[in-house]
Formats: C-alpha cells, structure tokens, sequence
C-alpha cells in the first residue's frame, strides 16, 4: 500500500491560504493536516477553529486537527463544529484519554492519538482499539522546519507491530522533518501516513513539485 500524504498548513503562505489548499489537493494531498498550538503545551502559537471553518468549503479533503494544547477537551466540539474530520489528541495531556476518545467520537467525527518523541509506542496499547489513527512525533512538536529525529524510527517499527496485533485497521501516521528523504525510512519502518508541511509549502519549485517529490519517494 502506497502511504498517503497530509500537507501540513503550518508552513504554508496563511495570506494564500486556501490557494495553497488547492494546490495540494490539485496535486494529489489525500487530507489537510492542520496544527493546532496554545503557546502552553509547546511554545508556539498557531491556528484556531475560525481558520478551520473558513477552509472547510475550500477543499473536498479530510481535515484533521492536530491539537497540540493542554485540556483538548475544552476544544473539541469547537473544532467539530468548525468542520474537522478526525481530531488528534496528545496522550500527554489526556488525564483521561479514554474519555477524550469517547467524546470525539460520540460528535461523529475519528478520533487519533499523538505521541512525543520519548513517549512510549504502549501507551496507546488500551486505546487502540478506539481510535482511527495514531500520529508519531518525529520531531518535538512546536514549530516546522526541524530535523527528523531517526531515534523515532524504531518506534515507529514497534507501533507497527502492535497496530497489527490489536487493530490492523488503524492508521500510523507521522509529523515533523517528513521529506523526500525521510519519507522512505518512515514508510519502511511501518507509516502509512506522511505529513509534510516544509517539504511541500517551502519546497523551492512550488507547492506542486513539493508534492511531486514526496509523492516519487514515499
Ligand atoms: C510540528 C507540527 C508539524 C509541522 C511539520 O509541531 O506538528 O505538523 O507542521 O512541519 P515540517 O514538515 O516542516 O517538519
Ligand atoms: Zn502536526
């Protein structure tokens, strides 16, 4: 199976916003992946529900919410409403996953869950059989344009191996320092899911040839 690629909006021009959308899509993007920072739980600040709810009609996509904030529960029907598909939460932050899940879920929309860089591949081992996607870190969230860290990748491996014993129908997904070099040893080492948001928006012959040279090495 060939993985599939989530332009991240992070690294895209926000005043051309849904222009650079449609190039991805043009190009082929399977979902819109879109980073969601409090300047709390990572430093950064990014993208609300209100930029959601205006892309919504721009594309025909999957958007998926990667929300990087402390107590995503407050969030989560906002970003509902707003027009996401599938909402990611970070196990570090969920004092009761299971219950996050749940509420996700009950709105009608998938549920995924996120792991840093040092958190471990079982921690999602009593949730997987609620969620749609798990997403790897594979640099420390906050801001693009960081370097793939390879330590990830036998994580990645051991992810594998447990989405396939417990619930082989769950997606593996990964962010941060996802290029056409990279993409290879991710997909390899068991992802089925590539976000991209440098290698795509930054890509020095446009959006197109970004997703033209990721789309060659996955
Ligand atoms: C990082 C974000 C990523 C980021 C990836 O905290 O979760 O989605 O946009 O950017 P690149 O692809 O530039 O590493
Ligand atoms: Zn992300």
């Amino acid at each position: 199976m060939t993985a599939l690629l989530a332009p991240s909006i992070l690294a895209a021009d926000f005043a051309r916003l849904g222009e650079q959308v449609t190039l991805t899509e043009q190009a082929g993007a399977d979902r819109i992946h879109v980073d969601v920072m409090d300047g709390h739980f990572v430093p950064n600040l990014s993208i609300g529900p209100a930029i959601v709810k205006s892309l919504r009609p721009v594309t025909k996509l999957p958007i998926e919410c990667h929300l990087m904030i402390e107590d995503p529960d407050r969030y989560i029907k906002a970003f509902a409403d707003a027009g996401a598909d599938t909402i990611l939460v970070h196990v570090e932050v969920c004092k009761h996953l299971d219950q996050t899940i749940r509420a996700i879920r009950a709105l009608g929309k998938k549920a995924g869950v996120v792991l840093n860089p040092a958190t471990p591949a079982l921690l999602t081992s009593e949730i997987l059989a609620e969620v749609s996607l798990v997403l790897i870190m594979t640099v420390n969230p906050g801001f693009g344009g960081q370097e793939f860290l390879a330590s990830t990748l036998p994580k990645i491996r051991a992810m594998r191996d447990l989405i396939d014993r417990v619930n082989p129908g769950v997606e593996l997904e990964v962010d941060g320092g996802i290029d056409a070099s990279t993409a290879p040893k991710a997909v390899e080492a068991g992802a089925t899911v590539l976000v991209a948001g440098s290698a795509i928006f930054r890509h020095p012959g446009g959006v197109a040839a970004g997703m033209d040279a990721l789309r060659t090495a996955r």
